[in-house]
């Protein structure tokens, strides 16, 4: 009876997603996983002669039909609104909102599918626990959603591929303690690209179409490494160098978790969950961009990846989440806890107005901002669910902590003073936003290390996606610029 409620269960999940993957049109290639699908490589060695025939048709058949107008604005605004670039692995939906709960924004799809989706049908750790970052990568990879034992046996591979040279972390010794940990993680990264198959099949010669099989050596062992790189230089700065194994019995996100020293079940959950929302965000944000670029020429997933992580350090982009904690510090050190509406409101202001020559005397957060950080985005014009789904988290494993209830206070009173700034096209929260308190609850407070978080994470987007750059031959990446004189010649004669 069991055994049929389930049957049952699954092949109603598998009629879903089979309606699902024809309604949506960009995930043609989804479907539920059946055990005895081979492995993730040979997968992709199936999968990759049909996309590549379907980019060469879409090229030869559509190739001048026009996306779009440029306009002078979207040239000197950075490229915004500008379509540009193939990214396979995720699409992002500015304003996409969910019709049926309280979710309001689903905003970025993997694959297809939304981040309530991946939670609802990603393998978990344990019975309604969230998805395993495993799970992810291989829906990232190939476009479908993986079985528990597919998952499984993904964890052991990047197990089995994890172990990390000396040279790596005598290198990272080499760097001042003090260095920013995203400085020393930069520097791990690069030491890791001496081990690079892509580069050592270059210079032997290899042809075209194998480029994408190294960039698969290359992309798993540097998604299998991080782990024990960053742990390595988060007990290098913060715990006097004490050095936790690995323990090969845990998936990633708890192994990662576990090397940090964080082993509370709740904390391995929050870990899950955290690498996998940050680990694609399209391809235009900069630190995908970045790697999508650099690896455009070429240059090997550890090369484009490290050239991602020095985009992801600005505060503009990943160190936001450092920003974030570090902001809510100080207004908690100038205000208390329980802080009124009003004294938020006020703090927010003098935020605001820090950069500029106004008399702000008493902002003890000294960082040049002037923006509110962990709000806006640069495509979202809603909350971010990646915001959404760590405020689910929130409450229902800390709906008391003081610093979740600011967050939700600051929720309620930053877009409405974003809003009247007037010029901000999205006045919500983002990813950023939540992080911060949800990992400083469970003793991980160094905000400086936030974003070496992010970048282990980014890791399986970017490796997925320059995998299929390779597979599908893209090209040099080369857009034209243009000099003020050109431009304004150019207006001139069009007006
Ligand atoms: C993410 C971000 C860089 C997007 O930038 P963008 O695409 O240029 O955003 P907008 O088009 O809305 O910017 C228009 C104006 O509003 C300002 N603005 C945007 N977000 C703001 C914020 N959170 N606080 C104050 N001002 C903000 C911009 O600085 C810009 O001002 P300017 O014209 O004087 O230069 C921006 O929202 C930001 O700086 N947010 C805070 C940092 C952050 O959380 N980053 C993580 C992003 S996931």
């Amino acid at each position: 009876m069991v055994l049929f409620r389930s049957v049952s269960a699954l092949s109603k999940l598998r009629s879903r997603l089979a309606q699902q993957s024809y309604s949506l049109g960009s995930i043609r290639w989804l479907q539920v996983q059946s055990a005895t699908d081979v492995d993730l490589h040979s997968q992709l060695k199936e999968l990759i002669p049909e996309q590549q025939e379907r980019l060469k048709k879409l090229k030869s058949e559509h190739g001048k039909v026009q996306l779009g107008n440029i306009t002078a604005d979207m040239v000197i605004g950075g490229m915004r609104g500008m379509t540009g670039l193939l990214w396979e692995t995720s699409l992002l939906d500015p304003d996409e909102v969910h019709f049926l709960s309280s979710i309001d924004n689903l905003g970025i799809r993997f694959r297809g599918l939304s981040i309530p989706e991946c939670q609802k049908l990603l393998p978990a750790a344990k019975d309604a626990g969230e998805p395993l970052p495993e799970g992810l990568l291989w829906l990232l990879l190939t476009g479908k959603v993986p079985n528990k034992e597919q998952v499984d046996g993904l964890s052991a591979e990047l197990c089995s591929r994890a172990k990390v040279p000396d040279h790596v972390f005598k290198a990272i010794d080499s760097l001042p303690v003090a260095a920013h940990p995203m400085t020393q993680f930069a520097t791990g990264v690069m030491a890791l690209q001496v081990d690079s198959e892509f580069q050592k099949a270059y210079e032997k010669g290899m042809p075209k179409a194998k480029f994408w099989e190294p960039t698969y050596e290359d992309s798993m062992n540097l998604i299998a490494r991080l782990p024990s790189v960053a742990s390595y230089i988060y007990r290098r700065i913060y715990k006097d160098g004490g050095i936790i194994p690995a323990d090969s019995s845990l998936d990633y996100a708890a192994n990662f978790s576990h090397m940090l020293g964080y082993d509370d079940p709740k904390m391995l959950e929050l870990m899950r969950l955290y690498i996998t929302i940050h680990s694609d965000h399209e391809g235009g944000n900069v630190s995908a961009h970045t790697a999508h670029l650099v690896g455009s020429a070429l240059s090997d997933p550890y090369l484009s990846f490290a050239a991602a992580l020095n985009g992801l350090a600005g505060p503009l982009h990943g160190l936001a989440n450092q920003e974030v904690l570090l902001w809510i510090e100080s207004l908690v050190k100038e205000c208390g806890e329980d802080i009124t509406t009003d004294q938020l409101k006020d703090y927010v202001w003098k935020t605001l107005k820090s950069g500029k020559r106004t008399r702000v005397t008493n902002l003890k957060f000294k960082h040049c901002l002037q923006v509110v950080p962990g709000y806006g985005h640069g495509v979202l014009r809603k909350t971010d669910p990646r915001y959404t789904c760590q405020r689910e988290f929130a409450l229902k494993h800390l709906p008391h902590d003081p610093l979740f209830k600011l967050v939700s206070k600051l929720y309620e009173v930053v877009p409405p003073i974003l809003t009247e700034l007037g010029k901000v096209k999205n006045p919500w929260p983002n990813v950023d936003a939540h992080s911060g308190v949800l990992l400083k609850y469970f003793g991980l407070s160094e905000a400086r290390y936030y974003t070496v978080l992010f970048g282990v994470s980014r890791s399986i987007g970017i490796g997925s996606q320059l995998i299929w750059d390779r597979a599908l031959g893209l090209p040099l990446e080369r857009p034209k610029s243009v000099t003020m004189d050109w431009l304004e010649s150019y207006c001139k004669k069009a007006a």
